[in-house]
């Protein structure tokens, strides 16, 4: 008989496999834990002998996969506050990116930071993310614009994931925005970009994927289509804030690439969301600056569903447009604004940020051979993690089989 190292009897689990039962559930279940990875989940009535380290009898509790927040900014110098409330008395995001705040003003304060002030601070938000069961996070640059600041955020995320239980998988979005000193060269600046930010943060190993913000106040389609041709070259996956304002045609841009993810995708058309459909690319839809900049076009949810393109959420954590440090505060907010099923919620932040993280073979549903990184929940049903708004029913997180205090 073999010794696992965990069992989890008398609970219900959300796997969060797709098939046939809502939340891929599994009532009076069993999971158990071997070297950090599921080593058996099913009914608890067909386990037979069985013998473990650790018995957790869960008293009818749920467990799930932990969460993931597949995009984020939350390493950053300085604040917001002042354009928060500028944009309160009827000034807009755009027109305060157009006179040099917005991106700029962070890029100006992260520039300044020392670096113990960017991991600090980074930290207390990564550990506000994980009292709410998140085990991933991504983290991407983006505030530095020069080498030295890209590669200083970067570290930053790595040394995030050293002090920290989480894993944390970093993205180089040095195509974020035109920094002041190529104010009106924006082809100069992405050529910076391609040929010398990308290479430098690629050979220090501290680029999991490329990014970049396409829009009329940031960078044009063929220009990100320069850069993921590098990225390509350099065997790096690639993602996209595509069509968030406007329809630049991201999607399809993000599509033709194959990329994990198109992100936000407000104004992304049907022609798009069949794109995303072919090309196997998660939408990840961001309710946190939809609301906070007070926007109205609404992501195409009904044509993503019927082209099941796999929808995923996040909290897009930053100081400009999304001051929100809250997974669940943004599976809340992606029922009331996007209309999005509690199911869907919960999905889009276990299975499909997974996939959208390249990550889906490794976590993101309760199956066996997965990482270990489970939540148990205080709740009656999965639900009630969507349904409730900052109540925190997390009994207790686990990550790589290890349970985090
Ligand atoms: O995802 N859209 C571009 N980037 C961020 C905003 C960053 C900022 O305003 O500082 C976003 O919303
Ligand atoms: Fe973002």
């Amino acid at each position: 008989m073999q010794t696992w190292d965990q069992l989890f009897l008398e609970v219900n689990i959300a796997t969060m496999c797709s098939g046939s039962t809502p939340y891929g559930a599994i009532s009076n279940g069993a999971l158990a834990i071997s070297d950090g990875q599921i080593a058996w989940v099913g009914p608890e009535s067909e386990l037979q002998s069985y013998d473990a380290k650790t018995i957790h009898r869960l008293d009818g509790r749920w467990l799930t996969p932990a969460l993931i927040d597949c995009h984020t900014h939350l390493v950053f110098g300085g604040d917001r506050a002042m354009e928060f409330e500028q944009r309160l008395s009827g000034v807009s995001y755009e027109e305060i990116a157009r006179a040099g705040g917005g991106i700029r003003s962070t890029v100006r304060a992260t520039r300044n930071a020392s670096h113990s002030v960017l991991l600090d601070s980074a930290m207390e938000r990564v550990v506000t993310l994980i009292r709410e069961g998140v085990a991933t996070v991504e983290v991407k640059s983006g505030y530095g614009l020069d080498s030295k600041t890209e590669i200083s955020m970067l570290e930053v995320a790595q040394e995030l994931e050293q002090s920290c239980s989480a894993s944390i998988v970093k993205t180089f979005l040095g195509a974020h925005a035109i920094p002041e000193e190529f104010q009106h060269d924006s082809d100069s600046y992405m050529d910076f970009v391609i040929n010398e930010a990308l290479p430098l943060a690629y050979e220090r190993q501290l680029v999991d994927a490329v990014d970049a913000y396409c829009e009329n106040i940031a960078f044009s389609a063929p220009q990100v289509a320069k850069l993921f041709e590098k990225a390509k070259s350099l065997k790096i996956d690639v993602k996209l804030h595509a069509d968030q304002l406007s329809d630049c045609g991201g999607a399809e841009l993000a599509a033709s690439f194959n990329a994990l993810s198109a992100d936000h995708i407000e104004y992304t058309t049907a022609t798009g969301v069949e794109a995303l459909a072919s090309s196997g690319t998660v939408a990840v839809l961001l309710p946190g600056p939809f609301l906070i900049l007070g926007e109205t076009q609404l992501p195409p949810i009904d044509e993503l569903r019927a082209n099941r393109v796999p929808i995923a959420i996040a909290t897009d954590c930053n100081p400009g447009s999304s001051p929100l440090c809250s997974i669940r505060l943004a599976m809340n907010l992606a029922t009331s604004l996007f209309k999005l099923t509690p199911e869907e919620c919960l999905a889009g932040v276990t299975r499909n940020a997974a996939q959208a993280l390249g990550l889906l073979t490794d976590r993101g549903t309760l199956e066996l051979g997965k990482r270990a990184d489970l939540v148990v929940w205080n709740i009656s049903h999965p639900r009630d993690l969507s349904y409730w708004a900052g109540f925190n029913q997390l009994h207790r997180l686990f990550i790589n089989g290890g349970v985090v205090d």
